[in-house]
């Protein structure tokens, strides 16, 4: 049984395992609340957003927690530049004994986007040739080959210096005054981040996803007091999709 397990905040990873299971198959779990549920699969594929040239959180604690005979297959999409990220998540794998068989990249939209509005044109881009490399990526695991980048250079130091400033991003957030205390942020915060008590308070345990920025709906959360409107989901799926298991 194949079990495609994904983290997203803005959407791009959760577009790219549908799309994989609409051709292969399988049960989409989202990882924050994948413990324990590994052990109903015998093949592994995980997707994945990059960070910081390396790994969100929660996909690291994932992948390195396998055991070694899971075949694992990766997927990582990133908006600008990988860093070496796949060889990076290939030695951990391989540290850890992780079965990991296959890397794979996928450019798609830049979600980072807390100081600028990247221009539309190369997130459409982006969104239109992701099913031509999809497809790339299906018959490859069709196949079963073995993908594994080559040694090259990672920008490893960058990823842990700016992972032990993650949880400091949201000490740069605040309200204004359009929140109608929904609590959506609230809830889909993965790291149990965010708090509505009289108002919206962010505490220190941010993993930087900006799943709360991009998806208020009255864009009332703001970086550093900047006037940016810019906010982006994926549009091929339901944002309300984000966060489940189907
Ligand atoms: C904290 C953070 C760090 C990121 N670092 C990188 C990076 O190093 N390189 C890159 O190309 N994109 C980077 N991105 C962009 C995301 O990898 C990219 O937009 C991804 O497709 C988002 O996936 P999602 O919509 O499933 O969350 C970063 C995004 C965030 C939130």
């Amino acid at each position: 049984m194949t079990g495609i397990f994904y983290f997203s905040s803005t959407g791009n990873s959760l577009y790219i395992a549908q799309y994989i299971r609409n051709k292969i198959g399988g049960d989409i779990r989202y990882i924050p609340n994948a413990k324990d549920k590994i052990s109903f699969y015998d093949k592994v594929i995980i997707v994945s957003p990059i960070y910081s040239f390396g790994l969100p959180v929660h996909t690291y604690d994932f992948l390195t927690s396998l055991p070694s005979d899971i075949k694992v297959y990766l997927i990582l999409n990133y908006g600008g530049m990988t860093g070496g990220a796949d060889r990076f998540a290939y030695e951990l794998a391989m540290e850890h004994g992780v079965g990991l068989h296959a890397v794979f990249t996928l450019k798609m939209p830049e979600n980072f986007t807390l100081t600028f509005t990247p221009p539309r044109f190369y997130s459409n881009i982006s969104i239109k040739t992701a099913p031509k490399k999809l497809e790339r990526i299906i018959e490859a695991i069709n196949q079963d080959k073995p993908a594994i980048p080559k040694p090259k250079k990672m920008k490893k130091e960058t990823y842990f210096k700016n992972r032990n400033n993650w949880h400091l991003i949201a000490a740069d957030f605040s309200v204004s005054d359009k929140c109608v205390s929904c609590a959506k942020c609230v809830s889909l915060c993965p790291a149990g981040n965010i708090e509505l008590d009289g108002g919206i308070h962010f505490k220190d345990k941010c993993i930087a996803c900006l799943g709360c920025y991009h998806r208020c709906p009255q864009k009332a959360i703001v970086y550093k007091k900047r006037k940016n409107k810019y906010r982006y989901v994926n549009p091929m799926i339901s944002e309300y999709d984000i966060g489940e298991d189907m």
